[in-house]
């Protein structure tokens, strides 16, 4: 795999008045546990037929016991920080998007700083489901472009399947677990980041929850007799919202940036469903090859889904210098965003 010299100097960057943040570098890390269509249909009364018609999903990764999420992302942070030929130290923000932290405290953005030595960077957190990679993009962007940060280490990691019911099978066909990470950094102007938009609405809050667990319920006999640690989620209802949400706010981002759907080399958008995939691309009139999906083999890894994909973008070259990206998302929150990107 090659990735293309982008980064700008240390002094010419300082010079530059205005400078776009971009991705540098990705990387990516599955578990090697796999759970198929198959095996599913041995737990649950489900087939390969529904769950392949109404998701796309073939397979998806399932960790292992004495497997946690920092594992895979700190092997996924190092593909990328090696790819980018910085140290560790040179990184100054760490930005870990995820649903399944290691543990309740400390951050597990802080447990991967200490394992990749990454001493100088400030690391935390960020909770926003499957959008929490747009999330995370974003405010490095911003960081990057008041110049607060010179290399943002932007993480998705997830071990989903911990908190999945396997016995309800609404949700246990979706997820699966994985995780992928970026380095951002200085690049040209006319390259990077063009546009970046988050937004939520916590109205939609109980359509995917896990209610276990919290301060509000805590962790008792009756709250894990019950299951209240599990993901509920009213996926057809979320359906309709994930739809509207992505398009509008992918057409937002083309908007501020002077651009249309046509412009696209390539749409990237959240794992949810291969459905929603499709009636995005539709709405937005991206033809399907411009659209990347990789549903089949991970199933929906919440906030790892983006980051995964652009590196198997890169690694089978459907992305080149210079192609338009377009990334959206959507999650529990609700929460959504799209981030527009001159690779
Ligand atoms: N196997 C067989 N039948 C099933 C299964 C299954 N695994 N799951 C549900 N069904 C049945 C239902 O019971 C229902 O049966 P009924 O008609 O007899 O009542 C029927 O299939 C249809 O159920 P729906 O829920 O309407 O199915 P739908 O086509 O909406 O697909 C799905 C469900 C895949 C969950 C879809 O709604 C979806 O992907 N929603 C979006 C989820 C999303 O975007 N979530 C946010 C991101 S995830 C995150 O943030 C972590």
């Amino acid at each position: 795999m090659r990735w293309p010299t982008k980064n700008l100097g240390k002094e010419r960057a300082r010079k530059m008045a205005n400078i776009n943040a971009g991705v540098l570098s990705t990387g990516r890390a599955f578990p090697e546990g796999v759970l198929t269509n198959a095996d599913l249909e041995m737990m649950v009364d489900t087939s390969d037929d529904w769950i392949t018609t109404r998701t796309g999903i073939k397979q998806r990764h399932k960790a292992g016991e004495g497997e946690y999420t920092s594992l895979f992302a700190v092997r996924a942070a190092r593909q990328a920080i090696e790819r980018a030929r910085i140290d560790p130290s040179e990184v100054d923000l760490l930005i870990c998007a995820t649903v399944t932290p290691d543990q309740l405290l400390p951050a597990t953005a802080c447990l991967i700083q200490a394992e990749l030595g990454a001493h100088r960077a400030a690391a935390f957190d960020l909770v926003a489901a499957c959008s929490g990679f747009i999330y995370g993009v974003t405010l490095a962007n911003q960081m990057i472009r008041a110049k607060q940060a010179r290399y943002a280490l932007v993480i998705g990691a997830e071990i989903l399947t911990r908190y999945v019911d396997y016995t309800d099978r609404t949700t246990c066909v979706i997820f699966g677990d994985g995780a992928g990470a970026a380095i951002l950094g200085p690049v040209e102007s006319e390259r990077g980041i063009l546009a970046a938009r988050i937004r939520s609405d916590g109205r939609f809050a109980e359509q995917l929850h896990a209610t276990g667990g919290g301060t509000r319920l805590g962790t008792t006999a009756q709250t894990l007799n019950s299951g209240l640690h599990f993901y509920k989620m009213r996926g057809n209802e979320l359906f309709k919202v994930a739809v509207r949400s992505m398009t509008d706010i992918s057409l937002e981002v083309l908007k501020e940036a002077n651009l249309t759907p046509d412009d696209i080399h390539l749409f990237v958008p959240h794992q949810a469903n291969q459905r929603i995939t499709e009636a995005v691309a539709d709405k937005l009139g991206v033809d399907s090859s411009r659209v990347f999906s990789n549903i089949a083999m991970h199933g929906n890894t919440s906030s790892a889904s983006i980051p995964i994909a652009l590196d198997e973008c890169v690694e089978t070259e459907r992305l080149h210098d210079r192609d338009l990206v377009l990334m959206t998302s959507f999650g529990g929150g609700a929460t959504w965003g799209a981030v527009l990107m001159r690779w």
